[in-house]
């Protein structure tokens, strides 16, 4: 108790760590900062994310699936924009994509813990004071919405199905009369990559393993679902660095897309 006490009585930033707590949290602040920053104005064009000269078909995971758009790109829905959709509000179909993802990695048990250090300081590190005597907790507006994580999962796990579909239709490049060849570019690898890194996130979520392993008894008894469970927790123990790595890929892989639909980069066929 006593210990405790001492604890909840530090003031902000006093601790008796003498290693570098700080630089930890700092990263996380300037990484999402980062990438909130980029996304945002990324899902702002509305321009510039579907790739298709040389034959190939590179479409940025920022805008799939691509429910409408204004070019000759591959959409589900004739129209440029939805019909509820105000005329005089700005509309982009990243618009209509970003949230699924955006909640999932916002309800995320390692991101809470990560921003809530690195944003508000609830608390900085370990053992560090914090600017506030009281616990808030999650049980009370607005951070009762983390709840929802679980529910997230679901259109996240959707989500990767789609995004390994674009990997596959970036493995084959259309020629003029329609016809399609198997190949490669360093296009279809950065989209693989992307399928793959934002596979090992979601399918290593705690989500997941509780919908693999959860309401049994005894796991052992259903060898199916406990080799499952095991592939889900080895996800899960690498949960940290599966969430930095698909974020960082699905970025760069926007930019990829991007910058070769802008012609500033050029896509190189590999075979
Ligand atoms: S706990 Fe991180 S995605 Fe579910």
């Amino acid at each position: 108790m006593a210990s405790m006490r001492v604890l909840t009585q530090r003031s902000f930033g006093e601790t008796s760590r003498r290693d570098t707590w700080w630089v930890q949290p700092m990263v996380v602040f300037l990484g999402l900062s980062a990438f909130i920053g980029y996304t945002t104005w990324a899902a702002f064009q509305g321009v510039n994310y579907f790739h298709d000269e040389g034959g190939a078909h590179y479409l940025s995971p920022f805008y799939s699936p691509l429910l409408f758009g204004q070019g000759n790109e591959p959409r589900w829905f004739a129209s440029d924009r939805p019909s509820f959709w105000p005329e005089w509000l700005i509309f982009s179909p990243a618009f209509l994509i970003l949230i699924g993802p955006a909640g999932m990695r916002f309800t995320c048990y390692y991101y809470r813990g990560a921003y809530y250090k690195a944003f508000w300081a609830d608390p900085p590190s370990c053992a560090v004071g914090e600017p506030r005597k009281s616990y808030w907790g999650e049980n009370r507006l607005p951070l009762i919405f983390q709840n929802a994580h679980r529910y997230f999962f679901y259109p996240a796990a959707i989500f990767v199905l789609i995004l390994t579909y674009d990997a596959y239709c970036a493995m084959w490049f259309h020629s003029p009369d329609g016809d399609a060849q198997f190949g490669m570019g360093v296009g279809s690898i950065v989209l693989a990559l992307n399928a793959l890194f934002l596979g090992g996130y979601t399918f290593g979520c705690h989500c997941s393993r509780h919908l693999i392993g959860g309401y049994l008894d005894c796991l052992s008894k259903a060898p199916v679902r406990k080799k499952c469970y095991d592939c889900v927790s080895s996800l899960n123990n690498r949960h940290m660095q599966w969430a930095w790595v698909s974020l960082v890929w699905v970025a760069f892989t926007d930019v990829y897309v991007r910058l070769c639909s802008m012609g500033v980069w050029t896509d190189w066929r590999i075979f």
